[in-house]
Parts: structure tokens; sequence; C-alpha cells
């Protein structure tokens, strides 16, 4: 069916999507991430950044939510619905790679190394919500909590506040980023190398560290550095750069400011008419500010592609076939996170929405 989709003209494709939204009204619910193509985005009921929808699904009374994403939103809003609604994934195959570069398997041996050497101090597992409900599990049980972009320098400093150290993961950027704006010095801040004993790093460094990051990155972000902020404000005078956090630090060092997609739109809308941006994030969203803000001179940071393959994987014709299988009575592509898992993820997830 899907591939009957592909062939359809993208014309008739987006009429049959509308009519079977009207078709199945109150009881389908569509949230897209703002890295979602424009031909998918124009669906959504609602549209956010990672905490945005997350909030969105706990609240949700729909029977289906088809989730324009990746699969770790479409698990975080699995575990914080109800056991009566389904979590739609439109192609499974859209992943993270960022928060793959975490296995709960890794990260269990890496905590059994770390308390090893730690035994003695309260150490706080903190996750960014790029990761699977597995790793979330195991930060919930483990007294940790979930952070998403916007709200990771208060989740670090509320972790902080419950033991003497954090082990943050999968994104080393984010993890670096928060502990900086925390005024953490650079010597407390220490990288865990991916599949290294004690991650390469020495008992006594580990000891004394505030924050212990992940060596995850993605593939995205980690494209934006201080020279390309260094060349737009050579090129463009006046010219003000925005840039999400799991950018490279000093890239962010080097940027006017940097947050979640939804500051980066929040902070291009509220500018003057006339100022110009550089925008280091993924680049439907730069593309459809650019759209949207005609008046404004806006540009993406980097000159390479900047798209996330993974979310692109959701298109129009996928997201028909789930509507076409729903009016049909049937489920396609649910997203099911298995009892146990989706608790102790639940306790992480809860944690951070009350931080
Ligand atoms: P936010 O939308 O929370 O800023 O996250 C960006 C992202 O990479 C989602 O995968
Ligand atoms: Fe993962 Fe990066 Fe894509 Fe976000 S933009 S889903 S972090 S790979």
């Amino acid at each position: 069916m899907t591939e009957k989709n592909k062939e359809m003209d993208k014309g008739a494709v987006f009429e049959k999507i509308t009519a079977r939204k009207k078709e199945l009204a109150g009881k389908v619910l569509i949230l897209a991430h703002h890295y979602q193509q424009e031909d998918v985005y124009q669906f959504a009921d609602f549209t956010g950044d990672s905490l945005k929808l997350a909030r969105q699904a706990a609240e949700a009374d729909s029977e289906y939510i088809i989730f324009c994403g990746v699969h770790f939103m479409a698990e975080s809003a699995d575990v914080l619905t109800s056991a009566k609604q389904a979590v739609i994934l439109p192609d499974l195959n859209a992943g993270c790679p960022m928060a793959d570069m975490a296995t709960v398997e890794e990260v269990e041996s890496a905590w059994h190394e770390l308390t090893e050497v730690c035994g003695d101090q309260k150490i706080i597992p903190v996750t960014y919500v790029n990761s699977s409900a597995r790793i979330k599990a195991f930060v919930g049980t483990h007294g940790g909590a979930v952070c998403t972009s916007s709200n990771a320098e208060r989740v670090l400093s509320w972790a902080l506040s419950q033991g003497d150290k954090v082990f943050f993961f999968p994104d080393e950027h984010l993890g670096r980023n928060s502990s900086k704006a925390l005024g953490i010095d650079d010597e407390e801040i220490v990288l865990w190398r991916r599949g290294e004993r004690f991650g390469a790093n020495s008992d006594e460094k580990l000891k004394n560290a505030k924050t212990i990051l992940w060596q995850g990155y993605c593939h995205v972000h980690q494209e934006f550095s201080a020279d390309l902020v260094r060349r737009w404000r050579e090129k463009v005078t006046g010219i003000q750069v925005i840039i999400h956090p799991e950018s490279p630090f000093e890239a962010v060092a080097a940027a006017d400011m940097y947050g979640s997609t939804e500051d980066i739109i929040a902070a291009v809308r509220d500018a003057a008419p006339g100022t110009s941006w550089a925008i280091g994030t993924e680049v439907n969203l730069v593309n459809r500010l650019k759209a949207q803000y005609p008046d404004k001179n806006i540009h993406l940071l980097a000159d390479t592609a900047c798209t996330c393959n993974t979310m692109s994987c959701i298109t129009p014709a996928n997201l028909l076939w789930v509507l076409d299988n729903l009016a049909a009575g049937k489920v396609v592509n649910q997203i099911t996170v298995e009892r146990e898992t989706a608790a102790g993820s639940k306790l992480a997830l809860d944690r951070m929405l009350e931080i």
C-alpha cells in the first residue's frame, strides 16, 4: 500500500490525507517535530521541540497518536499515554543515530566500572531524551531523570543537588554545554570514551569529576564550528548566530545564543525586521523560518546539507498509509514499550516534567 502511495501524485496524496484526517477527526492526533519536511509538517495538529511534544503526548486523549518524528520520541509518547492509546511511527526506520550510540548493555557495564572507582560517592544518571526507553528505565531506576535541550541545565543542576556527580548520556556536547553554563570547571568535566575500560580515565580523574559525559554526538550538529561562526560574522555585519546545544562547545561559545528548536523559533520570530541570522540546526527548520520570515535575512550556519536522514523517513506516503489503515480499523507500526521498561522510563520522564 505504501508503494501505491509513493507512486501517487503529491497533490493527490495531500488530498487523501486531508480527507482521512476529517474522517478520523477526534480519534487521531498528529504530532510533528520541527525537523520534519514541510510536506508532512503541514498536516500536524501540534508541532514542537522534544519537550513540547512529550507534554502534548502526556495530555492527549486521542485514541491514536501518529508521531512524525523519530523512534525515541514515539517511545516516550507511548510511556506517557494510557494503555488504551496507540502511538504510531509511520516508518520504523526513523531512528536517531545519536540515541543508538548508548545501548543499555554498554551503559550498565560503564556504570559498574564507575561505581567500582567512585563507590563512596553518589552518582546520578541523566539521559538526554534522545535515548531508548531502556536507557530511560535504567536512569529512572537509579534515581536520575531525563532532560531535553530546553531544560538540560535545570535538570543537571537538580541532579548535582541530589548527589556528588552526574553520569550524562548519550550527547557529549549537550552535557558539556550545560556543564559549562553551570560554571563547572573543565577539569571537572570528563569524557567517557565508549568501549574503553573506565572510559579511558584515571581513578583520580573520575573521582574529581562533577559531570562524566558519554561520547555520543549528533552528526547534523557536529558540523557546526567556531570557524563557521567567524566566517558569517566577517561576511554579514551585525549578523546574529543562534545554535542548537547538540553542537560542539567551541561553536556554541562563539554564537550569540543557543537553545532548543523551540527557542530558535522564538528568537527569530521576536527579532526585528531586517535583522540577519545564521542558524545552526537541521535544514528543514532553517528553510521553514526563511519562508515564514521573508523580512529577515536567514542563513544556514554550515554550507553542508545538515539533513537528519532518519527524520526524513517520514513522508506523506507513509503518513497516508497509516491513516488508510486506521480508517480500515487496523493499527500499523505501533510503538509499544514493554511494561517494566515503561514503568522505569516513566519515573525518569515524570521527574523531568516535575523539575
Ligand atoms: P529539540 O527539538 O528538543 O531541540 O531536539 C532536537 C533534536 O535533535 C531532536 O532529535
Ligand atoms: Fe538524532 Fe540528530 Fe536527527 Fe536529532 S537531528 S534525531 S539528534 S540524528
